[in-house]
Formats: C-alpha cells, structure tokens, sequence
C-alpha cells in the first residue's frame, strides 16, 4: 500500500493486514537521547532486549543510554564492556537498534574523556545522587568537568537538582518537598554558570518547572550554548497523580505542578524547548511497592512517549512538525548522530487504551496505564525491515 510520509513523499510498503480506512503517516524514527536500559547490573529491570523491544514498540529506532550503572561506566574499559555486552543482546533481540553512550563523570576522571571521547555521545554529571552512586556535587570538581569537555568540544549533559538543598531538606515528608524546585533551579543556575564560563555545550536533562525554563531562555539569549529537555512524565503528570499512582510517580526530578505542565507546553511552543527525551528508568513492581523512601525513582517512558504526543496533537496542543523536530531533528543535530532512513509508521487515528499486559518493558507498567489515547505506532522500518507492531 502507499503510504504518505512526513515530507510530503508517498512511499510504497507491504502492510496488506491494516486497515485501508486507517489515518496513516510515515514520520522519521524516533531518537530517545535519554534512557536507563540498566546494562550492566540490573538486568532484572530492563535489558537490551526487553529495552530494544520496548523502544521499537514506541517507534524509537535510536537511544543514547545512561551511565549510572552498577558498575558505573566511568572509563575507557568500562565503555568497552558495557558496549560488548550491549551489542550481544541485541544480536539476540534481532532488533538493530542503533544506539549510543553516555560516560559518567565522577570527580576525578576528567583525564579519561580524551580516550572515550571518540566513543560516546557526551559526559553524563549528576549534580544531585539520584539512582546509583554516580554524583559530583562540589562545584570546584564540576569546574574541571565543565574545562576538560568543552575542550575536547563533548557536550555535559546534567542531573541538575542541587545536592546540599536536597539534604537540607531530607526531614521534609515528601519527596515533592525534600527534591524541592529550589534544588532544581539552584543546580540548573550553576550548570549554567559553567557552560558560560567555560563554553561547553550543555544538555539539560528533565527541566521540570517555570523558573527553569526562565533560565534556560535567558541563557540562550546571552549565547551559551545550551539544550533543554522534557521528559514525557513532566509534561502529562502532575502532583495530583500522586494519590492513584503512590511511588509509581516517584521520580528525579519530581512530579512538578499543573502550572509547571503549562509552562513546559507554553516554552515547547515558544521554541524553548530542544528535545523531547522520555527518561525511560524502569524499576520493578516488587521495588516500587517498597514503602518511601526506600522505593526507587523512575519510571518507564519509551513505549508510550510517542503516543502521547500523538494524542496531544490530535487536541491541538502541539504540531506534528514540532513532535518530528524535537524527537528526532533536534536530537539528531545535537548529537551529530549518523543519518539513517528509518521510519515509524503511526496511525493517526487509532484509539487504544495503555494497557500494562501489553508492554515490552521488562518492568511491565506504566505511570500512563489506563489512558485512552488517539494515534499509535503501527509500524518500523528499522535498517530497511518492516517491522509491524
Ligand atoms: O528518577 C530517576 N531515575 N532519575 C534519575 O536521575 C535516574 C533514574 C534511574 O536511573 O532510575
Ligand atoms: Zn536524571
Ligand atoms: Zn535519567
């Protein structure tokens, strides 16, 4: 059959069993800048081949993983066996996900990025711990990471949440209050101080409120080279999901206010906003139901990321120009991520619920289970296969 594409081509794919009545479109596949696929050390939450299952189904062809891994992949050799054993499960998976690496910064191994940095996609820097035991916090430490990255022209991308108020706060009750907004917007000042002061190139990872958003704007006027990224849960949860979902909304950074999710969807449709990045950190049911604050944060995104937006476009609030720039153009120039002529072929008008039984994520949840949503994937062509969903 012949399907319309993005740009304005028509393209000819065998998909005999869909509907002819359905709405569909061939965008470009999906890159996820921002994933936790826990290889190496904790392959029971996710692997790369209930990861790569997960991504295609949300029609992501291309991820970039996260290193705060057990060990953390914070040198040459780590990158190389975390690489190995990557590229084994995906051999297995039979899936050809294309993927990329981040290195974690700790405070002193700015002296490994000149040999990993042919290897990776960027440094990873947690200015605040979240999951895992990666974390620089003293700023005279995040000063050579900042130095040593923007000369080898690597790009830092932030966990920007600001340790010292983070524990200030850790009598507060709830985890809103103890990883307060200050803590964000504190963090988010200085990653920005030091990408002027140094002219590196900066990736902010989850910016989740309004005052965020201000100094990002602010930012780019005054020429630094910055990027911001939304994840999926801060644009479509809000604190108000934290009675039906308990410790399933538990994540770093914090579910934030409605206000917030309309900050964030005003600064995507004022050009604020670079990447749509869906933070996809599964942890399972069993930790999860672990009372607070031992539960873990995170929570899985790659699988309904898509759909979501999908559905948002289908009541107006955002374009499907604007959905396709910021899941793939943007993040495709940013990390100068090789071309490929991967589609996803999504049907604008199907209508279906998230359904957790219907999840490839090894975690098998979702924080969006229960949704109604209008437009889903119903097809990737991922290195010239058609694969339908
Ligand atoms: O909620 C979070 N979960 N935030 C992070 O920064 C890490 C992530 C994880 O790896 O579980
Ligand atoms: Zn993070
Ligand atoms: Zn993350």
């Amino acid at each position: 059959m012949k399907i319309k594409t993005y740009a304005n081509k028509i393209i000819e794919i065998d998909l005999n069993d869909l509907s002819e009545n359905s709405n569909l479109l061939a965008l470009p596949a999906l890159i996820d800048p921002h994933v936790h696929f826990r290889v190496p050390g904790a392959e029971h939450k996710e692997d790369w081949q209930t990861g790569a299952r997960a991504a295609v189904a949300g029609g992501y062809t291309t991820v970039i993983d996260m290193p705060n891994n057990n060990p953390p992949v914070i040198n040459y050799a780590g990158l190389m066996e975390k690489k190995k054993i990557i590229n084994e499960q995906l051999k297995r998976s039979g899936l050809p996900l294309n993927y990329a690496l981040y290195l974690g910064a700790t405070k002193n191994n700015w002296t490994e990025f000149e040999k990993c940095a042919q290897q990776i996609a960027g440094i990873k820097l947690f200015m605040g711990a979240s999951t895992g035991n990666l974390l620089v916090d003293k700023k005279e430490d995040q000063e050579k990471i900042f130095a040593e990255a923007a000369r080898l022209n690597l790009l830092v991308a932030v966990h920007a949440e600001d340790e010292a108020t983070i524990n200030n706060n850790k009598q507060g009750l709830f985890h809103s209050v103890i990883r307060s907004r200050e803590a964000a917007i504190k963090a988010v000042s200085q990653a920005l101080e030091l990408a002027k002061k140094y002219k590196t190139k900066l990736y902010l990872c989850h910016i989740s409120t309004a005052e965020e958003i201000n100094l990002v704007a602010e930012a780019k006027k005054e020429g630094v080279t910055v990027y911001a990224e939304v994840t999926p849960h801060h644009l479509f949860l809000n604190e108000n999901d934290y009675d039906r979902l308990g410790t399933l909304g538990q994540v770093n950074p914090p579910l934030r206010t409605i206000k917030d999710n309309q900050a964030l969807w005003q600064a995507i449709n004022d050009g604020l906003i670079d990447i749509i990045g869906t933070d996809h950190a599964p942890h399972t049911l069993k930790e999860k139901a672990k009372p607070y604050p031992n539960s873990p944060s995170g929570v899985p995104g790659i699988e309904t990321c898509l759909s979501l937006l999908l559905n948002a476009c289908h009541e107006s609030k955002i374009t499907l120009n604007k959905i396709v720039e910021l899941t793939h153009d943007n993040p495709q120039k940013i990390f100068n991520l090789p071309k490929n002529n991967d589609l996803v072929i999504v049907d604008l008008d199907l209508k279906k619920e998230v359904k957790n039984e219907n999840l490839k994520t090894k975690c098998g949840w979702s924080p969006f289970v229960g949704r109604a949503l209008t437009g889903w994937p119903v097809a990737v062509i991922i290195n010239n296969k058609i694969k339908k969903l």
